[in-house]
Formats: structure tokens, sequence, C-alpha cells
């Protein structure tokens, strides 16, 4: 792929926050007075390699409203991520042979990720996924009973923008694998190769309440 590819960025924001608890599907929540998702497409929009962007939500006339600033595509989402995503990808200018797709829930991402990201995908890797150290240490249970310890050092956690070469995105969502969490995955249990890039702490998802303060606090440092 040449240096030149344009990138397009696919950004599900169609669930439901239910983690969070009750109140406005997680991505129209607000953050500092804004909407999750319009902190997401501003930063997707301060990345130089950032072109066409496609939003899947789940009130496609309000959130076309809230990013008319932004110039994206916003179409329905459907009731997984996995669909949300195939549905975006459907959407997106067919100019883009590189794709990201991410999270609107990882709302205050540093633009270096994302070029981190594509600056990989440029250098040929076919799939690209940002990722951090786990601090934890993990456990395999069964119930209430722990199995085994994972050797924490060989683990990351898994963050987004997740970048692909568009061919190897589209292949993975046309192949009819059950539901994951993630896109590399697909790609992974296609059999394709998923390359790490180092993620950010800032780059966290918000899922629960607290998440909601800390995000507040890496905002207000920012300022
Ligand atoms: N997402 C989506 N369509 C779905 C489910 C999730 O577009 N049917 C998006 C979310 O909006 C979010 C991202 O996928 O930006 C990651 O999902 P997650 O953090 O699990 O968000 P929710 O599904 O909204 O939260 P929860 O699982 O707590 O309901
Ligand atoms: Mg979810």
């Amino acid at each position: 792929m040449t240096s030149r590819a344009t990138v397009g960025v696919l950004v599900p924001a169609a669930g439901l926050g239910v983690r969070l608890g009750p109140g406005a599907p997680k991505a129209l929540r607000e953050l500092a007075g804004e909407p999750l998702l319009v902190h997401a497409v501003r930063g997707l929009r301060a990345a130089p390699s950032v072109g066409p962007v496609v939003v899947a939500a789940t009130d496609v006339a309000l959130v076309e409203e809230l990013l008319a600033p932004y110039d994206v595509v916003v179409v329905a989402g459907g009731a997984e991520r996995q669909e949300s995503v195939r549905l975006a990808l459907a959407a997106l200018d067919p100019a883009a042979d590189l794709v990201l797709v991410h999270d609107a829930a990882r709302c205050l991402t540093p633009v270096s990720v994302v070029e981190a990201v594509v600056a990989c995908l440029r250098a040929g890797a076919e799939s690209v996924v940002p990722v951090l150290p786990v601090a934890d240490t993990v456990k395999q249970v069964d119930g209430d009973r722990v199995v085994a310890t994972v050797d924490r050092a060989a683990l990351r956690a898994v963050q987004t923008p997740q970048g692909f070469q568009r061919s190897v995105l589209e292949r993975a969502h046309a192949s009819g694998l059950p539901t994951l969490t993630d896109d590399a995955g697909l790609v992974e249990a296609l059999g394709g190769t998923v390359t790490t890039v180092p993620g950010s702490e800032e780059a966290f998802k918000v899922t629960r309440p607290l998440d909601l303060l800390l995000a507040e606090a890496v905002l207000a440092a920012r300022a």
C-alpha cells in the first residue's frame, strides 16, 4: 500500500451504555458539556492522516446535527458492535484503502495514537492494534474457583483505533464469524497477522461511571 492511501475511519457509536447506568445512549452522554461522540470526532479530525469518517449511531438525525461541523457520514448502527462496524464500512468512501475502527467511547484518544496506527499500516502491516501492558494480575476462573494465573508479561490490553488494509477488514466482516468485541479478533480468527503499536492511558474506554470522572479530570488537565 502506498503512503498516499486515503485513511477512512469508522466510529461505532450505537451502543446503549448499559454499564454506564441509566441515561442517554453512551455516545450522547456529556463530558464537559459536550457529547462523548463530539469529543471523539473532534479528536479524529485533529489527526492529519484522517480522511472520510462514518459514524454508526442510534439516532441518525440528531447525530447528523451534532456533527455537522465535522464533515462525517452518519448511518444507523446495529444491535451488536460488529454489526454497527459492518454497516459503517458499507457506507465508507470507496477511495479509502486504509480503514481505522475507533470506539466513540474512547473519546479522549490522543492524535499520536491514531498516527502511530496509520504509520504502521503505511509501513505494510495488514492489521494494527494499539496496546498497553496489563497492570492487574489476571486469573482464569471456573465459577468462583481459580483455575490458573495467566502470565501477565505476555498479555496486552487492546484499544482503538484498530487499523486495517481495507480488503482485510472487508473479508473479516464478510466471513460470517460469530460476534466478537473487536475487529482485529475477526482477522486473527481468519489466520491474519495483527501487529501491535503502543497505546495510551488516555485512550481508555468510558465504560463505567468512574470513567466519566476520570475523563473530566483528563480534560481539565489538558485545558
Ligand atoms: N457500539 C455500537 N453498536 C452496538 C454496540 C456498541 O456501535 N450495538 C459501540 C459503542 O457505542 C462504543 C463501542 O461500540 O462506542 C464500544 O462498545 P461498548 O464500550 O461496549 O459500549 P456500549 O455497548 O454502549 O456499552 P455497554 O456494553 O455498557 O452497553
Ligand atoms: Mg457493549
